[in-house]
């Protein structure tokens, strides 16, 4: 039985990351903007474009790209893959313009240049590519080529730190890029975003747009601030069994709100919390940035001995940041069940095409049978938890708790080899 509470929300956080975030944040003056000015730096220089713009959230900045994109174009589309977080249809949607979705290879967990190509006619103004998990997809150029008047947004809210083949950085080959640091992401800050991307005039008006929106206050900033060390303690290795129980309470206590909303589910664009990207949060996202390589190095450690143990050959890419290590089971529902009696919590991403919403909801747009790989993928996937707090040690628990649920397939699992 697991004595450790193995959990996905704030898993890029260490005590020494969370300190140092923690100092810098209360260090940082909310009414200036030099932490957001340096947090846009490094975006624009590692992405090599030309603008960021930090947002509340990823959802926010996509919404309002595509609300620029689509201006005067009449039934517009955007095509996403079948395969998604609900929030990525709902900012299409909630923007003015159609969403189509398109079906991925089971093998690499995105759609393939020709799922896209079913999709796309002359309305098309963007295409949503997705490093799902952290998975690179390499077709940016070979879509670019093939539609060069559509816009490829990469989104890389699972993705930040990783690198394509040749060593670029994500969100450095789309037109237009997106990464999260909502508290499941590579590095967090309970809610946030980055646009990154080089068209001129469509950065002047989301920059103007977004100076409109409230500052957040500090009382806001220091809730959430609060939160995280809350949530951290819950599932530090002192709290053991008891994490869990320790959050319901303080959960309903401080009423945390989760940060995908009941509507949201049910086709609702809501943008976590419409206000500027602050100082405060700013602060302690730098400070996680200066230590993305160790993130990076230790989730590709976690990676190469989940391999050894459920005996994938397959080596990682060196250049992959996999944020959850997926793997398809035949019977989902046994195996989950089986893991959580033996203690083990596994993680349920993407459980239906617009996780974790039900795709049969008319707002959704989605016709059922339309992506049917998709489906079968979010029927039979599970994943496990790849964060620094998690040691070789609990991947080898982990790993005797996942082959004792035997029936294993290990679909995705060869794609990360
Ligand atoms: C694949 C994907 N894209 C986009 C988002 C949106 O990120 P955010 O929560 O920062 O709005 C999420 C998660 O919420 C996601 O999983």
């Amino acid at each position: 039985m697991l004595k450790k509470n193995y959990n996905f929300v704030l898993d890029s956080l260490d005590f020494s990351t969370l300190l140092k975030s923690l100092q810098s944040a209360f260090a940082a003056r909310s009414s200036k903007s030099v932490q957001r000015d340096l947090l846009h730096t490094w975006f624009v220089e590692a992405c090599d474009q030309k603008y960021a713009l930090a947002y509340c959230s990823a959802r926010m900045g996509l919404h309002c790209l595509l609300a620029q994109l689509g201006e005067g174009h009449q039934q517009a589309n955007v095509v996403i893959p079948g395969f998604s977080c609900v929030v990525v249809s709902n900012s299409v949607r909630s923007a003015g313009l159609e969403v189509r979705y398109a079906d991925i290879d089971t093998a690499t967990l995105t759609p393939g240049i020709e799922d896209f190509a079913k999709l796309v006619d002359d309305n098309t103004v963007a295409i949503v590519v997705q490093h799902v998990f952290g998975l690179v997809d390499e077709h940016i150029e070979q879509l670019k080529q093939r539609f060069p008047e559509v816009k490829i947004i990469e989104d890389c809210a699972h993705a930040l730190g990783g690198c394509f083949a040749d060593g670029q950085m994500l969100g450095s080959k789309g037109d237009y890029a997106f990464f999260s640091f909502e508290q499941s992401k590579p590095i967090n800050v309970w809610t946030g975003g980055v646009l990154v991307g080089s068209d001129d005039r469509v950065f002047a008006a989301l920059q103007a747009q977004e100076r409109q929106l409230a500052v957040a206050s500090d009382v806001h900033d220091i809730g959430c601030l609060l939160i995280i060390c809350l949530h951290f303690c819950c599932f530090a290795k002192f709290a053991g069994g008891f994490g869990v129980l320790m959050l319901r309470v303080l959960a309903k206590l401080f009423r945390f709100k989760p940060s995908m909303s009941v509507q949201e589910r049910h086709g609702v664009f809501n943008p976590s919390v419409a206000v500027r990207f602050s100082e405060r949060r700013s602060a302690f996202i730098n400070e996680q940035l200066k230590c993305l390589d160790k993130n990076k190095k230790h989730r590709q450690q976690l990676v190469a001995c989940y391999q050894k143990h459920l005996g994938v050959s397959f080596k990682l890419p060196f250049y992959a940041m996999v944020l959850r290590y997926p793997l398809l089971v035949n019977d989902k529902k046994n195996f989950i069940e089986s893991c959580a009696r033996q203690g083990l919590q596994v993680g349920e991403w993407f459980s239906t095409v617009v996780h974790p919403a039900d795709p049969a909801i008319p707002e959704f747009c989605y016709q059922a049978g339309s992506c049917p790989k998709a489906e079968a993928v979010c029927a039979a996937l599970i994943n496990l938890p790849l964060g620094l707090r998690i040691t070789l040690g609990d991947v080898e628990k982990i790993c005797g708790i996942v082959l004792s649920a035997k029936d294993l397939n290990y679909g995705a699992s060869k794609f990360l080899g």
